[in-house]
């Protein structure tokens, strides 16, 4: 097979205004196992849009765009269904952005040559395809930004807000998670930012500039603003899909306004869809009732089911969309409130 024939098939995005949830949802809660558990957080996750007073902070972890989730975050974003995002590298660049450049994600089989893949510069990721050649595209396209701003520390939110405004600029990549935060005032938060296409293209920036002044991310100052945000907030609640970095960097804000002096409330909500158990003492598969114990995550209105996240995101988030609850939330524009924007 030519590259051609391996890159042929694209990975569609589910959209979750296309069927409504909401019947099965209120059927699994009479059922029993991971459904009722999957149907309870589906409630506690509508409690948090119903919370006026709750900032909601979705996690996000795994390979979800390149698997097809990327327009549900679009749709959350875009109808006010979520104020702040904790997200892994791989999936704001070299998902969100490279789709936003124009490039896809295929369909393919864990069963492939990938001795064949690799000399055809095709990535897999189990049985998804990407096109190695279009990833080095979103690489440098991270470092000509790079080269075009002041020497100076960023936040990766502040960085990716800049990526966002470029795309709007060109005006590409209209259906992307970064062009809607850019409309919404939605900041992206991504704490360990060069461990994705974005770390080649700053490396790249870096090297060629030496010991002259060039960009540098400040996970610091992310973990600051996120502080910040969570002190503005009467109530926050978390929307966690996967584990990982974004996991532990959303839940350790209560602990650093605790140490800033402020007072402040545990995560009063709390959801995560997650394939990891706690049996191996990680940050992934833990419990929200031991967050507990660490001052992190309230008690009462947590909920972890245990599921990949193709299969439970779309009904959450469908079931969310259509009850409705979020047409009556109040905008929060958190980048504005950061950037000393607000009027
Ligand atoms: N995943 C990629 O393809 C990829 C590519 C380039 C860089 N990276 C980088 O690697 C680091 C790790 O990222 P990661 O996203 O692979 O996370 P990860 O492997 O650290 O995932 C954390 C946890 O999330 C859960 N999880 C992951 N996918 C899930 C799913 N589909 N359904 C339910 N639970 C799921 C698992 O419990 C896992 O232990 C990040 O810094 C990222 O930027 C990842």
């Amino acid at each position: 097979m030519d590259k051609k024939e391996y890159l042929k098939h694209e990975v569609q995005h589910i959209n979750i205004k296309t069927f409504n949830a909401v019947p099965i949802i209120e059927q699994f809660e009479k059922t029993a196992f991971q459904a009722r558990n999957l149907a309870r957080a589906a409630r506690i996750y509508d409690a948090m849009l119903a919370d006026d007073d709750c900032t909601i902070i979705l996690c996000l972890a795994g390979s979800l765009f390149s698997a097809g989730l990327k327009k549900i975050v679009v749709d959350l974003v875009s109808f006010n269904m979520v104020d702040v995002i904790v997200s892994t590298g791989a999936i704001i660049v070299d998902q969100d952005f490279f789709e936003a450049l124009g490039f896809k994600h295929y369909q393919g089989t864990p069963l492939a040559d990938d001795d064949r893949l690799m000399s055809q510069q095709i990535d897999r990721i189990y049985d998804t395809y990407i096109d190695e050649e279009e990833l080095r595209v979103c690489d440098m396209t991270v470092k000509e930004i790079a080269d075009g701003l002041p020497a100076r520390p960023y936040s990766s939110r502040e960085f990716i807000r800049i990526m966002a405004k470029y795309l709007v600029k060109k005006k590409i990549g209209k259906g992307s998670v970064m062009w809607a935060t850019h409309q919404m005032g939605v900041p992206i938060f991504v704490p360990a930012f060069s461990d994705s296409s974005a770390g080649f293209g700053l490396v790249y920036h870096q090297w060629e500039r030496k010991k002259k002044a060039h960009v540098t991310i400040d996970s610091v100052k992310d973990f600051l603003e996120l502080t910040s945000i969570k002190v503005a907030s009467k109530a926050t609640g978390l929307f966690m899909i996967g584990g990982g970095v974004p996991k532990n960097f959303a839940q350790d804000v209560t602990v650093a306004a605790d140490i800033l002096g402020e007072e402040v409330s545990m995560h009063k909500y709390a959801v995560q869809i997650t394939v990891a158990d706690e049996r191996d003492g990680g940050l992934s598969g833990s419990t929200l009732k031991e967050a507990h114990s660490w001052g992190k995550v309230d008690e009462g209105a947590e909920q972890i089911v245990f599921s990949e996240a193709t299969i439970a995101v779309p009904l959450i988030a469908s079931f969310a969309y259509h009850n409705g609850s979020w047409r009556n939330r109040n905008q929060k524009e958190f980048n504005a409130f950061l950037d000393g924007e607000k009027k």
